[in-house]
Formats: structure tokens, C-alpha cells, sequence
């Protein structure tokens, strides 16, 4: 596989924005008319921010949620339209940005809420935001008890428009009964502040909580939904119900840089933890904790090629891996899969998170910069910077 420069890579993503479309459809097809405000934070989990925008417009997607200002930013600056909301509070440094590039921030206090109304009315333009309801996250946003007469004060901010209330879960993927019944109080919470709102004439746009989680196993309250994880085709924990059917958009590539046949006694890797029992071909992989592939994943994890898992031995490295294969005709340059399917074998995030003992979500916003993400989408795989023909491919529709 070769970059635009025309130099061959070793070790890259693809993303398949075909399968990406096929994952909006399916959850779309569960909430049905629910705005869907995609999680596109962490340069959309690692899938690239841009690329993922794009396709998600192309599927009527008009929401999108990100962390950071720089996130929202980026965003505009690549001329997608829609609402950009901040879904983590930003800073009071922030208003100027925030207000200049029609981000819509998450307001979690009375002094960030009347500085942002300050700063639409210096810049003349009207000002949208959102506002967080801790329900029980126990993290950002008012508190449920007495989040309803803050809210009011905001709403009385001239210029400041309040587009959206939400909430968050922290148990929704779990099916433990005392967290299904925090998750329920939550949603009571919630409703019950929705409602005194409407009492009192504020009526947002848009009404959100449910993250994948919540979509996947509770009732949806509200007209909006937050996925991130369902999006890209993973789902957020071993006991959330597959009620929506999706598959994973990434897969991780890399190659065999060397073969070398070892006698037995041999130590691999840095620390010597793992030794050769007999005589034993050993590959090294061009990947590393520097692309993202956990050191963690030393002596535990595996890799394919050609369909067939090989364990990796010895501790990982920041730039190489190495896995025995002994016995097989694995040769130079072959191709290696560290995130895919091939031939009937695979490898998920899931079990990256299993061996390294963490989360696919982690998994996923760890694959470091260095690795080139390229972009599937029918017979064709190219870089982000070539998909101008997802422009031409909208006109077509
Ligand atoms: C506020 C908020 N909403 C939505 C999401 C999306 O969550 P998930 O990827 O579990 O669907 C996140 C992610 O952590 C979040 O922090």
C-alpha cells in the first residue's frame, strides 16, 4: 500500500466508510426518527475526524459531538456544516473561538454561560449552546437537585440560545441490577427536569442522553441519541445487548521486516521474558507501542497472517514485535494484520482490550498518529487528502 507521496507504507489503517454508512443505518433503523449527534471526539476514536464527518453528512448526519474547541475547529475548517457541539467544558479562554466558529459548548456554570452570552454579543452573532444535567455521571454539568433554576437564569441571557439539554450515563452497559436501577433513576431525573422546563417555556431543540450503551439496552428519552462506539462498529462492553448489529470499520495493518530461525535457549525482546523452548523461526513485525499496539499485548496477544494467528513473544517494542511462526511459510514482507479479518481469522479491538485489560475504546484512540489512516469506500483506498471524490460521490446521490 503506498501514501500519496507515492512511498510504500508498512504499517496503516483502513477505514471502510462503506461499513461505517452500513453501522449509521442499523442504529438509525432501531431509533428511527431520533436526531443521531455522532461522537466524533478523539479524532472520531481514532477512525479520523474529517473522512468520518463526510460520510456521516452523506447519511443525513447534521450533529456532531467533540471534546475539544480544536476538535470543533478542525471541523469547520474542513467546511462541514451542521452543529458542532463541545461536549467537555471548555475554558473561559475559550469563548472567543467558540464564538467565532459556531461551536455550540456544553455549559456547566452561570459564569461560563454569561461570559459566552458577553462575547456573542461582542461579536454580533447570536450564540447556541447546550447544557449538561449530572443526573448521577457524578462528573461535568448541574447538578439535578437544583439544575433547573440555573438553567433559568441562562435562558434569560440575551443572545445566548439554549439548543440542547443531555445527560450521561455511567452504568448503562452494564446489566447488574443495581446499575440498571441507577440508570432508570437517571432517566426519572431527567425527565423530571425536561418537563419543569417545558412548564416553565424552555423548550429545547434537541433532548439527548443515551450514549451506545443507552441506546443498545434502555429506553431512549428525548429526540437525540449520542452514540460513538456502535458507530465504528464496536460495541461498549461484553454484557451490552447486540441489539443493534454493526461490525468494525478499522483494521491495523503492518509487515514482516525480518525472519530469523532461533536454536533453542534463545531470549527475545527487551527483559528476556520470553525464550525459545526449540528451535523456533521468530518474525519481527514493523509495529510497535508507538503505533499503538500495547506493550501490554507482550507475551499475550496475537497477530494474523494469512488468516492464521501467531503469538507475539517477548515484550513488545516502540517501533517492532515479534511472533513466532515457526513452522509456517511466512516470508519477508508479508503482510500482517493486527486489527482485521482474513480468511475466516480474526482480531477485534475487544481482544486487544481483553489482553491488554482495558477498554476497545482505548484500543482505539491509542492508535498513534504515525500510523496513516486510508480511506475504503467501493473498489477504492486512498488517503483523507484524495477524498474529495466523497464530494462528487454526494452529487451523485
Ligand atoms: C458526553 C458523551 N456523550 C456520548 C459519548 C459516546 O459514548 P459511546 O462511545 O459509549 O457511545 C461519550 C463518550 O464517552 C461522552 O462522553
Amino acid at each position: 500500500m503506498k501514501d500519496n507521496k507515492g512511498f510504500e507504507l508498512e504499517t496503516y489503517c483502513v477505514v471502510d466508510l462503506d461499513a461505517f454508512r452500513d453501522n449509521i443505518v442499523e442504529i438509525k433503523r432501531w431509533v428511527e426518527d431520533r436526531e443521531i449527534i455522532l461522537a466524533v471526539k478523539a479524532n472520531a476514536y481514532g477512525h479520523g475526524v474529517v473522512p468520518i464527518c463526510r460520510e456521516a453528512w452523506n447519511t443525513g448526519i447534521r450533529h456532531f459531538g467533540v471534546a475539544t474547541v480544536a476538535e470543533g475547529v478542525a471541523i469547520r475548517e474542513s467546511g462541514i456544516d451542521g452543529e458542532v457541539i463541545v461536549l467537555t467544558p471548555a475554558t473561559l479562554e475559550q469563548v472567543e473561538a467558540i464564538v467565532e466558529f459556531d461551536l455550540h459548548p456544553n455549559v456547566v456554570s452561570e459564569t461560563f454561560a454569561n461570559a459566552l452570552a458577553a462575547e456573542g454579543q461582542r461579536q454580533g452573532k447570536p450564540v447556541g449552546c447546550h447544557i449538561e444535567i449530572d443526573t448521577g455521571m457524578g462528573r461535568t454539568g448541574f447538578w439535578h437537585t437544583d439544575a433547573v433554576g440555573d438553567i433559568l437564569h441562562i435562558a434569560r441571557l440575551p443572545g445566548l440560545t439554549i439548543k440542547g439539554v443531555f445527560s450521561h450515563f455511567p452504568v448503562a452497559d452494564s446489566q447488574g441490577s443495581s446499575d440498571i436501577e441507577f440508570t432508570r433513576a437517571q432517566l426519572a431525573r431527567f425527565s423530571r427536569i425536561v418537563g419543569e422546563l417545558e412548564k416553565l417555556g424552555i423548550k429545547p431543540e434537541l433532548v439527548h442522553f443515551s450514549n451506545s450503551a443507552g441506546v443498545l439496552d434502555h429506553p431512549v428519552f428525548g429526540n437525540g441519541i449520542r452514540p460513538g462506539i456502535l458507530a465504528y462498529g464496536l460495541y461498549p462492553s461484553a454484557e451490552a445487548e447486540n441489539t443493534v448489529r454493526v461490525k468494525p470499520i478499522l483494521s491495523m495493518f503492518s509487515r514482516v521486516i525480518q525472519l530469523r530461525e532461533y536454536p533453542p535457549g534463545t531470549s527475545i525482546s527487551y527483559g528476556r521474558t520470553y525464550t525459545t523452548r526449540s528451535k523456533e523461526r521468530i518474525a519481527v513485525i514493523r509495529a510497535g507501542y508507538g503505533d499503538g499496539l500495547r506493550r501490554a499485548l507482550s507475551n499475550r496477544g496475537f497477530v494474523l497472517i494469512h488468516g492464521k494467528r501467531y503469538p507475539i513473544v517477548g515484550r513488545v517494542c516502540m517501533d517492532m514485535t515479534m511472533t513466532d511462526v515457526t513452522g509456517s511459510s511466512v516470508e519477508l514482507d508479508d503482510r500482517v494484520i493486527i486489527l482485521g479479518f482474513e480468511d475466516g481469522g480474526s482480531i477485534t479491538a475487544e481482544d486487544h482490550a481483553i489482553w491488554a485489560g482495558t477498554l476497545n475504546y482505548e484500543i482505539l484512540t491509542g492508535i498513534s498518529e504515525r500510523v496513516k489512516r486510508l480511506y475504503k469506500k467501493g473498489e477504492w483506498v486512498v488517503e483523507a487528502s484524495e477524498l474529495p471524490y466523497l464530494a462528487e460521490y454526494d452529487q451523485q446521490e
